[in-house]
């Protein structure tokens, strides 16, 4: 079994991880492990933006209002103020390592509008944000002598002192991992001084997401399962508007559409957003798809129409050429047809519980990005503010990790014991997965979406308790896949969000139960696993 050794291991290649180790590196041998390719990740989806204050017409304190607003009392102040107020010189940083984002005529920065905001303060690379980002992050990576990437690498668990030595005196401490190598099917060992949890969110957990394959929820699964709390797992955000059409994949269209003037209209073309909020189109985003879900279980319709034909063609396509070029793939101009659209499952606002710095509660191991909940979000979150975090928290991880790795022994002073597959025979029975796969997609989509009810938050905790059972007994029975592996950490997830879901007998933000539907004093704190 193959055992690598380095000073600071990170899990996930999104702009969290990539961030991160660009600031480590200076100090440090860096190994960023990643499930599939490099560039397979939640960042490099991101169409509208980030969020942050870069005009004299806005303000921090402004920024931090609409934050807290959308928040639903849940938010940390201390955080939010933490993360917008460090937003303007992260995205210097951004820049200066090679992001271009959108100008106008005038060569400032063109600043987008979206749900929730009372000023216009989304950067963006046209709708391609993430992607640019990712571009240039992983440029830069390449660039680095410190740092090495493995893609088709998957981490199973951590290693912890604890789960070694289980008699041992020592204080529980993280010491790195066991990544499968998907392509050479080889369990590895990886000896870390410092561990960075960057895998992104759960969207996988629910049968209609705007998420990529890759979001199952791993590095939330992997901190449980090593003994972290994790928090306000209930809080998932669903984006109002993904293409209908059963090809695209959850193809995601931007709330910058909306911001640019689209209107959601029925299938009759009535818009009906002014009977739900004074801001219509461009509510926060929990009341729009609930608005949208209404509509839909009302009409019995598949979908509602997001319309931006009466904007010029000339602008449409230069603003959106990602979504205006991929709905034509199906037919659809979106200069002249409206296009329709449901909600999905789009962000988690809660994830693996840590502090300001991005640790938590395993000393060694640190979490951020969508995978960890740091109070920024509450229970909603602000559009375009997560990348924002992204950045801000990676420099928080990366300052008190190089702050603290002087503490930290070298890897290797305590032996690493090599995976143990048991027992384990190949697997005779794939279809075990997907149908396992499939029913809990479809569980959480029908009974934890976006409007819930006791009666059906028990019937779904009574059928993941029966899957988790049977996904346990399937993993210690047959060698770990890449898929097994997904299974395991999305019914552990699942079951987490309706732990959660139960435990939060009220409605706020994200989460809105039809036998509680009022806001309680009692309930305004998080929810913790
Ligand atoms: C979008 O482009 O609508 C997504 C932006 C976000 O989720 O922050």
């Amino acid at each position: 079994m193959s055992l690598l050794k380095t000073d600071f291991l990170v899990i996930g290649s999104g702009i969290a991880g990539l961030s991160y180790a660009l600031q480590v590196a200076a100090q440090g041998q860096v190994l960023i492990v990643t499930k599939k390719a490099e560039a397979d990740t939640n960042t490099n989806y991101a169409q509208g933006g980030i969020a942050a204050v870069m005009s004299s017409l806005d303000s921090v304190e402004s920024h931090i209002r609409d934050t807290l607003d959308v928040g639903y009392g849940l938010c940390h102040e201390d955080i939010v103020r933490m993360v917008v107020s460090n937003g303007p010189e992260k995205i210097q940083k951004l820049i200066d390592r090679g992001v271009q984002f959108s100008k106008n005529a005038n060569q400032e920065f063109d600043l987008g509008q979206e749900g929730g905001h009372s000023q216009r303060r989304v950067l963006h690379a046209k709708d391609q944000t993430g992607a640019e980002i990712e571009r240039a992050l992983l440029q830069a990576i390449k660039r680095h002598p410190n740092i090495q990437l493995l893609e088709h690498h998957f981490t199973i668990d951590l290693i912890t002192e604890r789960k070694i030595n289980p008699n041992s005196n020592h204080p529980n401490q993280c010491l790195g991992a066991y990544v499968l190598d998907t392509v050479h099917n080889e369990i590895k060992i990886v000896a870390a001084r410092v561990t960075l949890l960057a895998t992104g969110g759960a969207g996988k957990v629910y049968l209609y997401t705007s998420n990529p394959d890759i979001a199952t929820g791993d590095g939330m699964a992997i901190a449980y399962r090593a003994g972290c709390r994790v928090a306000n797992l209930e809080f998932v955000q669903f984006h109002p508007t993904c293409l209908y059409q059963p090809d695209a994949k959850s193809f995601l269209i931007s709330e910058a559409v909306r911001g640019e003037g689209g209107i959601l209209r029925l299938k009759n073309g009535n818009p009906f957003m002014a009977n739900y909020h004074p801001l219509k189109d461009l509510a926060p985003r929990d009341v729009v798809a609930r608005a949208i879900d209404a509509e839909l279980k009302k009409r019995g319709d598949d979908f509602v129409l997001l319309d931006l034909t009466h904007k010029p063609a000339t602008y449409i396509k230069e603003r959106f050429p990602g979504i205006y070029q991929r709905c034509l793939q199906y037919h659809l101009d979106i200069t002249t047809q409206p296009i329709p659209v449901v909600p999905a499952a789009h962000y988690f606002c809660g994830g693996v519980l840590v502090n300001q710095d991005g640790q938590t509660d395993l000393p060694n191991l640190y979490a951020i990005g969508e995978v960890a909940c740091t109070g920024l979000h509450g229970a909603n979150r602000l559009a375009s503010n997560s990348l924002l975090e992204a950045v801000v928290f990676a420099d928080a991880a990366a300052r008190c990790s190089l702050a603290a790795i002087g503490d930290i022994g070298a890897y290797g002073n305590t032996p690493l014991p090599a995976w143990d597959p048991g027992i384990a025979i190949d697997s005779d029975e794939s279809v075990v997965i997907t149908h396992n796969w499939d029913e809990i997609r479809r569980l959480m989509w029908n009974y934890v979406g976006i409007v819930r009810s006791d009666k059906r938050l028990h019937r779904a905790k009574r059928r993941i308790d029966l899957l988790a059972d049977e996904i346990n007994q399937y993993y210690w029975n047959f060698k770990v896949s890449a898929d097994l592996l997904e299974l395991r950490n999305l019914a552990l997830v699942a079951g987490l969000v309706i732990q959660s879901a139960l435990s939060r007998k009220e409605s706020r933000g994200l989460h809105c139960n039809i036998d509680y539907p009022e806001t309680k004093v009692e309930f305004a704190k998080d929810t913790v696993l």
